[in-house]
Order: structure tokens, then C-alpha cells, then sequence
């Protein structure tokens, strides 16, 4: 048995569409050589780099086992760096030309590769139509359910909106079955993510309260500290918070905390739930006085640059750099229950949680304090709130209140602290070594199917059509965003902490 439990016996090729670009060398080939070094790559597999860059077999292995030393979780020690180059090999070629992928399908038929296929494109949206056309067109893709078997990972963004959405859809359709294509959502592989599945449906004190009779509002944040690092700036001028986080990682997010308990856990079950908050979710009434949806965007200071003096970024850039967005689900246990999300770049400290804030009790029988050491002031109630941190210093806390030791019948606000550090000292597996590994085992259980994707986007038109047209509000580097969010997300009386 491998160190993750999990162990890929079949024989596998993984193929990586782009591999000259930054995903290559930060995320999958560490995940793979993590998999590879714990035994979970068991069988015959084979990793192909294929992109239009002027490298070979050995120039390519050195770039990997050059981003092995810096980004892989676990040590990049000197031979098992050689025995995961001796898996590695370049082939070299132009996405947009058919030659390329006769050239790859001859690799196969020499028996020089292991005959199941993973293609994972990480590439430009753009390139997906004629990538999935060359490999298509090139014999390179097996029928469904055949053995040798055929599967294809896209990376985000699915489209830039609905209309986009759908046409990918049916272009991918067009060639591959559903059950060959994964559609990457990395933040549904990280550890914390899945744990809210269990939480929620392996305890039976929670469930009954998370409802719209107990739960006052819940608040999903995801902050980051990052800008535009890694020449991102061209893409993210042209993606924006929304169609980079909300769309995807936070509608997710909200989707687990939400849904419905699942049948079971397979891939059928849990995606019909999260469909059926998707088909409810809506941006919250606005008015003038309380918005529904609030745009940032980062300016400068003189440390650090502004969004729109960064490097490919537009001088005149509209694009929002954060989002703070008031939603509702419109089914019966959450009619009426506001749910916050907000992200943004370049804010106070990276973070990434789910707070669920429940009602205060009917009578207010205690006062409530808030001390520093000895020294107390009171505080209105402090109401229970569930958070799910997702990271850094992954765990799960519930704010309780709870007499304070003195001659006064007091109560101040405490933590019941579950943290991961605290309980295993082993670390997290990273999200992208369990979903490639999944990817690579057939489920499909943590990707996103078709017709999520599509409603993620209706939402999103719903939320761009209630969007004031005016620019978005510039916020300080370090802050946590425009003070004109505010009226969005402390209208239940949240803290920034
Ligand atoms: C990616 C976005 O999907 O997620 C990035 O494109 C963002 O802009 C990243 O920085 C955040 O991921 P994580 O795992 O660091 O929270």
C-alpha cells in the first residue's frame, strides 16, 4: 500500500498539454512526483510533456527536476529525482497543427508509451477546440467505457459566460462522453473542502441547525496577498475575481455547506445536490442603500504597484481585482438566510473560510465581555459561529460563549478548536495530488460536471445584470478591500478579523 492508502495499478500515460507553462512546473509535476515518491503510481506510467517549446527528453527532465527542488512538498533527494526522470519525456509540437498529433498517436503505437491516456490541458481557452480536434482527428481518443481508456482534464475558466459555457460544452461533447472529461476545480481537491462533507453528514449535532430557523448568515471569504505575480496580468485583465474565484472555487464552496445530504458519496449523488443549489442561488434584493454586489480594484502605494500599472495589465483596466457579493438560495432550509462571499488580491493576509453565523439566543441574559488580559469591556451578544478554515492552518473552530472566571456572572466569547496541525503531523496532501490521482483512477466525484459549470454561469449572469456600471471602487494594497463593501458584508454585524 502506497503512504496516501490509494495505489493506480493500471498502466497510464499522462500527457500534459502546455507543459511549458507555469501550472507544469508549480503544481502537476509536483503533485505526480509526490504520487510517484509515496507509491501511488504502482503501475507501468509515463509522463509526457508536450508543448511547442524548443526542448528535448534531458532538457526537459532538468527543468522538472529544477521545479522539483524548489515547489515539491516532499524532498526532491537526488535518485528519486533520476527514477522520476526516467518516466519523463518531451514531445515537441504546435497545439494548433494536426502534425503534431499524428506524431504523438505514432508514440503510442510503438508500444513506447502505456496505451491508457490522461490528457490534461493546461492551456489557453482558446487552444481547447483545436487540441481536443487534433487528438480526436489523430486516433488518440478511445470510446467511452473502452480498455484502453481515454480521459481529458480541462482547466479553468469554462467559457467567460453562458453563452461560452454551452458552446465549450458541446464542442467537448462533440468528441469525448461526459464520463471522459474532468473539468478542474482544485479547491474541491484541497483536504478541508471534503471535510465539510463529513462534518456536516458524519455528526448528527450540526445538521439539525443548519437551517434558516438557527442560522443568522454564512460568510465564504477567500483572501489573497498575491497581485499579479508569474506574468498573470494579461489573463487576469481579461478574467477579473468573478470568473477567476466566485464563478468556480466559491459557488463550490457555498454549494458543499449548503446542499442537501447526498444519497451516497459517488460522483452522481453529490453533483445532483450542489445542481440543486446552483438552480436556487441568486443574488440578494439590492437597494440603493443595501447593495447586493460590490467591485474593487487594488491601487498602489510605494511598495507595491497598483493593478493598473502591473505588467500586461491595461492602464485604463475596468477589471475587478475584488468581489463582495450579498446571494440568496431559494430553497426551503435557506429562504431568507444571506450568504457573503467576498475575495479579492493583494488584501490584508491570505485566508481562505467559511463562517456560519447562527442566530442570538431569544432573551439576552448575560452581559458580554470582551477582555484583553484583565481588561474587560462589554460587548453587545456574541452570537455561536462555525468556521471552517480552509487554510492556512486548516481546521474547524466554533465561537461559543462561556462564563468568565470572576465573582460576576459574565460571559465572553470562546474557541472549541479542532486544528489539523494539532491532531496529525503528517501534512495535507496538496488538492492537485488527489484529483490527478483521481482523474487517473476514474472518479469523478471531485471535477464538475457540464451541467454544473452552466448553471455556475446563469448565476453569475444574474449576478453581472444587478452590477452598478460604474468603475470599481480603488482599495489600499493590504487593506481588506473598498470601505464601500462594508455595506455588503457587515450589514449582520461581521468583523474583519
Ligand atoms: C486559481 C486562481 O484558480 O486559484 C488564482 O486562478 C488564485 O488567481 C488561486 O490565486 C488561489 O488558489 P489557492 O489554492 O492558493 O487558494
Amino acid at each position: 500500500m502506497s503512504t496516501l492508502e490509494v495505489r493506480i495499478e493500471e498502466p497510464v500515460t499522462f500527457v500534459i498539454s502546455g507543459a511549458s507553462g507555469d501550472l507544469t512546473r508549480r503544481k502537476l509535476i509536483p503533485a505526480l512526483y509526490t504520487l510517484f515518491k509515496e507509491g501511488a503510481l504502482a503501475g507501468d506510467f509515463a509522463i509526457v510533456g508536450f508543448a511547442r517549446r524548443d526542448y528535448d527528453n534531458h532538457s526537459f527532465c532538468k527543468l522538472m527536476a529544477d521545479a522539483l527542488r524548489e515547489h515539491s512538498r516532499t524532498t526532491a533527494d537526488e535518485p528519486s529525482l533520476k527514477a522520476f526522470c526516467s518516466h519523463l519525456s518531451y514531445h515537441r509540437g504546435d497545439l494548433s497543427d494536426p502534425a503534431a498529433y499524428t506524431g504523438l498517436k505514432a508514440k503510442f503505437d510503438d508500444g513506447a508509451l502505456p496505451q491508457n491516456r490522461l490528457f490534461y490541458l493546461s492551456i489557453a481557452s482558446e487552444l481547447i477546440e483545436s487540441t481536443v480536434t487534433g487528438l480526436r482527428n489523430a486516433g488518440l481518443i478511445t470510446p467511452p467505457d473502452s480498455n484502453p481508456w481515454t480521459r481529458v482534464v480541462v482547466e479553468k475558466p469554462f467559457g467567460r459566460d453562458l453563452p461560452s459555457a454551452k458552446a465549450l460544452n458541446r464542442m467537448l461533447l462533440d468528441h469525448l462522453d461526459e464520463t471522459q472529461i474532468y473539468r478542474i476545480d482544485h479547491y474541491l481537491g484541497k483536504e478541508t473542502v471534503q471535510n465539510i462533507l463529513s462534518f456536516r453528514f458524519a455528526n448528527t449535532i450540526f445538521e439539525p441547525v443548519f437551517n434558516r430557523s438557527y442560522v443568522d448568515h454564512i460568510q465564504i471569504t477567500a483572501a489573497e496577498t498575491v497581485g499579479m505575480e508569474s506574468g498573470r496580468g494579461a489573463f487576469y485583465d481579461q478574467t477579473g475575481a468573478l470568473r477567476d474565484m466566485v464563478v468556480n472555487h466559491l459557488f463550490q464552496l457555498l454549494c458543499l455547506v449548503t446542499m442537501e445530504p447526498p444519497d451516497g458519496l459517488d460522483a452522481r449523488s453529490i453533483r445532483n445536490e450542489k445542481m440543486k443549489i446552483l438552480r436556487t442561488l441568486k443574488p440578494a434584493n439590492a437597494s440603493k442603500h443595501h447593495p447586493a454586489v460590490c467591485f474593487g480594484q487594488y491601487g498602489g502605494d510605494e511598495k507595491t504597484a497598483a493593478f493598473r500599472a502591473e505588467e500586461r495589465v491595461s492602464p485604463q483596466s475596468k477589471t475587478e481585482t475584488f468581489a463582495a457579493l450579498r446571494m440568496e438560495i431559494g430553497n426551503w432550509r435557506w429562504a431568507g438566510v444571506p450568504v457573503y462571499l467576498r475575495t479579492g488580491k493583494r488584501l490584508a493576509k491570505k485566508t481562505t473560510e467559511i463562517a456560519i453565523q447562527f442566530k442570538t439566543p431569544p432573551l439576552s441574559l448575560f452581559q458580554h465581555v470582551a477582555c484583553r488580559g484583565d481588561v474587560c469591556d462589554l460587548t453587545g451578544v456574541k452570537p455561536n459561529t462555525l468556521i471552517f478554515r480552509i487554510q492556512p492552518d486548516e481546521g474547524i473552530f466554533l465561537q461559543v460563549s462561556a462564563k468568565r472566571p470572576s465573582m460576576q456572572m459574565v460571559v465572553e466569547s470562546v474557541n472549541m478548536d479542532f486544528s489539523y496541525s494539532g491532531k496529525w503531523d503528517k501534512a495535507l496532501p496538496e488538492a492537485y495530488e488527489r484529483l490527478l490521482l483521481d482523474a487517473m483512477r476514474g472518479d469523478s466525484t471531485l471535477f464538475t460536471r457540464s451541467d454544473e459549470v452552466e448553471a455556475e454561469w446563469e448565476v453569475l449572469d444574474a449576478v453581472l445584470a444587478g452590477a452598478p456600471e460604474s468603475e470599481p471602487f480603488v482599495y489600499a494594497p493590504g487593506s481588506w478591500g473598498p470601505a464601500e463593501a462594508d455595506a455588503i458584508l457587515f450589514s449582520n454585524g461581521w468583523k474583519n478579523e
